[in-house]
C-alpha cells in the first residue's frame, strides 16, 4: 500500500514517467499545506460531530493531521512527486503515521472540492496581505506628500507643460488609485466568502454532513449553494489576478513618472543611490534599475491573468485537471506583486524633489496661460473663448520675444487688452496659479493639507 497510488487496484500498468512530470503539481500546491490541514481538522470534527465516523478513529486523524503540519514546519517531510499534488501527499503520510484509520479521512469529500477549499482559503490570506502592503505604500505617499504641498512643479498633459501643480498633489493621485486596489481586494473576499467543502466531486453528498458547521469554522460566511458551480468555479483567482494586474499596472505608471523625471532631460527627482544602479563601462551612470523593475513586472502579472482567463474559457462543467495549472499562476502573481509593492514603497521613501529644477519647469511652456484666461473672465465680463484668444495672442508674443509668461511686463500684455492694471500680473505667478485651485479636488495647498489630514485618518 506504501508505495502505491490510491488508485492502483483499478489500473493494469504503471503511470508513465512524462505524464507524472506534468501531472504532478506537488512542487507547486505545496504551498498549500497549512490550508489543506486545517480543511481536513475541521472536516474531520464535523465528520466526528455528525457520528459519520467514530471519535477514535477521528481523534487519531486529527493528531495525525498535527503531527504532519509539524514535520513539513521543520521541513522533515517528504514531498513525492508519484503522489501528485499536496492532498494525496498528506493522506499517504497520514497512513503512514496512523495506519487504517487514515482511511476514514475522505468520506463525503473528494479532491474536487478539496483543493478548491484550500486554494479560496489561501487566496483570502494572501489578499488580506497585500492589502497591508498596498496601505504601507499609501502610507510612505502621504508622508512625501506632507513635504511637499508648497512644491511647484508642472503638472503634464501628453508629457507637454500645462498648468503648475504641487509634487504633493501629484503624489497623492497615486494614493487615490492605490486606495481603490485595495478596495477591489476587500470586494474580492466578499465575493469569495463562500465556503465549497461539502461539494464533494460535483454532486454532494448522501451523508449528513454539515456544511454550514464546516464553512463558519473555517471562517467562511456561508456554504456554497450549487455543489458543480462549486468544484469548477475559480472566479476568485481570476479576481486575484485582475486585481493583482491592475495594482501593478499603477505602480507600472508610478514607476514610468519617477525614471522621467528623474532623466537627465527633465532633472526634477533624484533617488537615493541604494535604489540606484551604475554601469559596466560609462562610470558617470546612476541608472533607476528599481523603477524600471517596477514598470516592467505588471508584465508579469498581465501574463498570469490572461493564463488563467483562457484555461477557463469554454472548460465545459465541472472539474477538469485544466484547471490544477491555477495555483501556479496566482502563487507567482501575488509573489510578483507582493515584491513590486515593497520595491514600490522603498522607491516613494528615496525620492527627493529638486524643488528649484521644478519651479524653473513649472514657469517653462506658458503653463500659467489659462490663469490669464481666466482672469479676463472673472474681472472684464468676457467669455471665456474671448480670453482664451487674448491668452494665446499672448503667448504668441512671449514665445516670439523669447520671455516667460512672468517676465512679461504690464505694458506689453496691455498690447493684446488695454484695459489692465498691475493686479493681473500676480496670475502669472505659477505658485499663485496652483494656490488658486480651490475646487474640491484640485491643488492648491489648503486642498492638499485637508486631503492630507482625511487620508491619515482613513488609513
Ligand atoms: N491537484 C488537483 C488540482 O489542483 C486537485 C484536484 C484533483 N481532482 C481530480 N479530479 N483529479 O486541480
Amino acid at each position: 500500500m506504501k508505495n502505491k497510488t490510491i488508485w492502483s487496484n483499478r489500473f493494469k500498468n504503471k503511470m508513465s514517467q512524462s505524464f507524472q512530470k506534468i501531472g504532478s503539481s506537488i512542487h507547486i500546491d505545496k504551498r498549500l499545506y497549512e490550508q489543506d490541514i486545517a480543511a481536513s481538522i475541521v472536516h474531520t470534527k464535523m465528520l466526528m460531530k455528525q457520528k459519520i465516523i467514530k471519535s477514535e478513529n477521528g481523534n487519531r486523524i486529527i493528531n495525525g493531521l498535527k503531527k504532519i503540519k509539524a514535520q513539513i514546519n521543520k521541513g522533515n517531510f517528504e514531498f513525492k512527486e508519484k503522489f501528485e499534488d499536496i492532498h494525496l501527499n498528506i493522506e499517504k503520510a497520514l497512513f503512514e503515521i496512523i495506519g487504517s484509520s487514515a482511511g476514514f479521512l475522505h468520506t463525503a469529500r473528494s479532491r474536487n472540492d478539496q483543493v478548491v477549499t484550500d486554494f479560496k482559503l489561501w487566496v483570502k490570506e494572501a489578499s488580506n496581505e497585500i492589502i497591508k502592503d498596498i496601505s504601507v505604500v499609501m502610507r510612505k505617499l502621504i508622508k512625501k506628500a506632507e513635504k511637499n504641498t508648497d512644491t511647484v512643479m508642472p503638472g503634464l498633459t501628453h508629457l507637454k507643460n500645462a498648468q503648475p501643480i504641487s509634487f504633493a498633489h501629484y503624489l497623492l493621485s497615486y494614493y487615490e488609485m492605490l486606495k481603490r486596489d485595495k478596495k477591489r481586494f476587500e470586494n474580492n473576499l466578499e465575493l469569495l466568502n463562500e465556503c465549497p467543502l461539502g461539494s464533494v466531486a460535483l454532486s454532494g453528498t448522501s451523508y449528513k454532513i454539515d456544511r454550514t458547521y464546516t464553512a463558519k469554522k473555517l471562517g467562511f460566511k456561508k456554504p456554497t449553494d450549487n455543489s458543480m458551480d462549486s468544484v469548477s468555479d475559480r472566479d476568485f483567482a481570476i479576481d486575484f489576478l485582475y486585481a493583482s494586474a491592475v495594482c501593478a499596472m499603477h505602480l507600472s505608471r508610478l514607476a514610468e513618472d519617477f525614471i522621467i523625471y528623474n532623466s537627465d532631460a527633465f532633472n526634477l527627482i533624484s533617488f537615493r543611490d541604494s535604489m540606484l544602479t551604475g554601469s559596466s563601462i560609462m562610470p558617470q551612470k546612476k541608472n533607476p534599475d528599481p523603477a524600471e523593475l517596477i514598470r516592467g513586472k505588471v508584465g508579469m502579472n498581465y501574463g498570469k491573468l490572461n493564463a488563467i482567463l483562457t484555461i477557463m474559457k469554454g472548460l465545459p462543467m465541472s472539474y477538469f485537471k485544466d484547471m490544477q495549472d491555477d495555483k501556479e499562476l496566482v502563487f507567482g502573481g501575488y509573489d510578483t506583486l507582493k515584491d513590486t509593492l515593497t520595491m514600490s514603497a522603498e522607491l516613494i521613501n528615496s525620492v527627493n524633489a529638486n524643488k528649484e529644477n521644478m519651479l524653473f519647469m513649472a514657469n517653462q511652456g506658458y503653463t500659467t496661460a489659462t490663469d490669464f484666461a481666466d482672469y479676463l473672465v472673472k474681472n472684464k465680463n468676457l467669455s471665456f473663448r474671448e480670453s482664451y484668444a487674448i491668452s494665446a495672442k499672448v503667448v504668441n508674443y512671449a514665445e516670439k520675444n523669447k520671455k516667460m509668461l512672468s517676465e512679461l511686463n504690464l505694458d506689453e500684455i496691455k498690447k493684446f487688452y488695454k484695459n489692465l492694471d498691475k493686479s493681473v500680473l500676480k496670475v502669472f505667478d505659477v505658485k499663485n496659479s496652483m494656490n488658486a485651485k480651490k475646487s474640491h479636488g484640485g491643488t492648491s495647498i489648503i486642498n492638499v493639507k485637508s486631503m492630507i489630514k482625511k487620508y491619515k485618518r482613513e488609513i
